[in-house]
Order: structure tokens, then sequence, then C-alpha cells
């Protein structure tokens, strides 16, 4: 048994603001908070208002912080939070407005799922049959990566760096079901998907990682972002600032070992951005910061290295799968037309 000392974030409408409830429970060390907490609600405050429930990681309802930490409460034991802590502090989700204590209201992130068109977009050169299923060969589903076992609960959008600076970013969840649509070979959209996700912030994301972490279901939603901007330069050509800079960055460091931050400036924004850019580029000079072009380093052929093994041939012949006009692969095979002609009975004496 442990004793596990709570506090637990609490605000209602009344509230003007926010507090947190201490309490101390003792459990067994391998009880998942979901179940701590609903022995608060149910033994001492009914009040307490929370999400939850299948109880064993599907339904995706009970995502919270957990010490500073998005995840779902059902599959987090108390003891090592209590042996990392001491204690377990329970916040609501981030980056979502508080309607009542871990409850938040989760219109922003569904308004963002919406906005990736979760769905097939009809293709009028290779229209769907009717009335009967269009199956997909075994390379094509691997295409889809883990994106499918994503449960919606809304951990990594909770978890996003990128969401909190800036609202217009689909945020991790909305893009990996967008890459999952994208590279689907019965989907009609694929220019259309990536053209407008350019211009919703792909390049706001930090590739922090935390998505990565937060996801309770190993989504990857962080490397499936790399894909579709990979996806967008080579269908759109890179047109963004986002993307330019992300390509002269990494030739900048493979041609001279360090960062040419005047060159990097003019090729990302072009000359008028630049110019835009001078008092900064000013501040940073009088700080001390070289913005001169620097001679290639000594050891440079390493860098080339590192750069070349972190191109590793499984990452990039998945990416290879996807340029251009031969991203999706063939159309899957139409199944045999359905026929209402009885199968012949078996011959007398059975078959060898
Ligand atoms: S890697 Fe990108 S999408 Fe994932 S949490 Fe960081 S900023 Fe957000
Ligand atoms: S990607 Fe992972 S963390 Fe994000 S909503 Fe889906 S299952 Fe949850
Ligand atoms: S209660 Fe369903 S995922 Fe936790």
């Amino acid at each position: 048994m442990v004793e596990v000392p709570l506090e637990i974030y609490r605000k209602s409408p009344q509230d003007a603001a926010p507090h947190y409830d201490r309490f101390q429970i003792e459990v067994e060390e391998h009880t998942p908070v979901l179940t701590v907490l609903l022995k608060v609600r149910d033994e001492i405050d009914p009040t307490l208002s929370l999400r939850y429930s299948c109880r064993q990681a599907i339904c995706g309802s009970c995502a919270m912080r957990i010490n500073g930490k998005s995840r779902l409460a059902c599959r987090t034991p108390v003891g090592p939070e209590v042996r990392l802590r001491g204690r377990i502090r329970i916040d609501p989700m981030g980056n979502q407005p508080v309607l009542r204590d871990l409850v938040v209201d989760q219109k922003p992130f569904w308004d963002r799922y919406y906005a990736v068109k979760p769905y097939l977009i009809p293709d009028p050169a290779h229209p769907l049959p009717e009335g009967r299923e269009s199956p997909m060969s075994p390379e094509q589903v691997e295409q889809f990566r883990e994106t499918p076992r994503c449960i919606s609960c809304a951990s990594c959008y909770s978890a996003c760096p990128a969401i909190a600076s800036d609202p217009s970013f689909l945020g991790p969840m909305a893009l990996a079901k967008l890459y999952r649509f994208a590279v689907d070979p019965r989907d009609g959209g694929y220019t259309q998907r990536l053209q407008a996700v350019q211009n919703q912030g792909l390049w706001l994301c930090l590739r922090c990682n935390l998505c990565v972490e937060a996801c309770p279901k190993d989504v990857r939603p962080a490397e499936r972002i790399v894909d579709l901007k990979w996806m967008a330069n080579q269908e759109l050509g890179a047109r963004e600032p986002g993307s330019r800079h992300a390509i002269r960055f990494a030739s900048n460091l493979t041609e001279g070992g360090l960062l040419n931050e005047r060159r990097l400036a003019v090729d990302t924004l072009g000359l008028g951005g630049s110019l835009r850019q001078l008092p900064k580029a000013i501040a940073m000079m009088r700080k001390g910061r070289s913005l001169r072009r620097h001679p290639p380093i000594q050891g440079l052929n390493e860098v080339q290295a590192i750069y070349q093994a972190l191109d590793r041939p499984e990452d990039l012949a998945h990416r290879e799968r996807q340029k251009g006009a031969d991203v999706k692969g063939p159309r899957p095979p139409l199944p045999p037309k359905a026929t209402t002609q009885s199968a012949p009975p078996p011959s007398k004496g059975g078959s060898p």
C-alpha cells in the first residue's frame, strides 16, 4: 500500500479563481490515478467533476495532466508518480478552456479535427465502387503507419507548445489524421490537402516531440508531421518561408558546417523580408554575434557523415514512396463482381 498525497485542480463557474484541493488516500501502488479520483468523488467530495468512460485506455475520455504531463488517468498507476514527486498533482488538459474542475471544453480540439476533412474526398477519375468494398494491399495499409491507432484523447493536443503560442496551428492529432487520408490510395484530395495545410501553419511545429511522449497509443504525430512537410515540398515546392528555411538550414550545415545566417535570412524571407529584419540583425551584432560568412569548418566531412546517417535508408524509402504522382501507388484492385449464380452442388463422392 502507498499513501497518495493528492492535489486536485478545482474551479467552478462561481469561483473567482481556481485553487487546489488536497486529499490523502491509501491505495495499492498499481492503482490507476482515475480509480483514486473516483474514490475521492465517491467517499469524500461528490462535487468533483471529471470525464471518463471505459477505464481501459480505449475511449480517450480521461486525459488530464498528471504531475505536469498529459496522460490517460486510467492507465497511469499512482506508485511511480508518488515515488518520483512525493505527491500527485492533477490538472485539466492544456490548450482548452476549463469548464469545471478537470473537465475542459474540447471544441478547439474538434474544430481542428474537422478542419482537415477527416474523410475520403472522392476522386472523379477513380470513383469508388458502389455498394462494394474497395480493398487495399498490405503495402498500402502500411503507409498509414501508426495513425489508425488514434483514440482522439487529445493528450498530444494538451501537451503541444506550438498551439499555445499560435492558435492557427492545427496541432498534432489533426495533422496525423490529415496524413492518414493524404496517403490513402482511395482519396482524391492529395494536393488540395497539402496546399491547405501549407497555409495552416504546418511549419509552426517545433519538433519538440512532446506529442510523441504524451500519446498513449504510440501514434507518433511529430513523425507524421515531418512526413507531411516532406510531401508538401515534393508536391508543391518550397514555397513557404518554413520549408525554405528547413532546406537552406540543412544545406548551410552540409556545405560549410556552420550557419551562414545572412544567406539563410535572404533565402528564407527574400531580400525585402530580410531587410525588414535589419534592426534585429544590428541588435544581434551589437551583442557580439557575427553574421559574416564563415570558411568551411575543419572536420566538415564528419558533419556530412552525421547528416547521411540521420537520413536512415528506411525513412527515405518510406518517404520516396510518397513522391509526386506515385505517392499512393497503384489504385487498389476492384473486388470481383458479385454474382447471383449459386455455386454448383458438390459432386457426390466428395472431391480430393
Ligand atoms: S512536435 Fe510539433 S506537434 Fe508535437 S508537440 Fe511539439 S510542436 Fe506540437
Ligand atoms: S495522436 Fe495519440 S495523443 Fe493524440 S489524440 Fe490520438 S491517441 Fe491521443
Ligand atoms: S476512461 Fe477510457 S481511456 Fe481512460
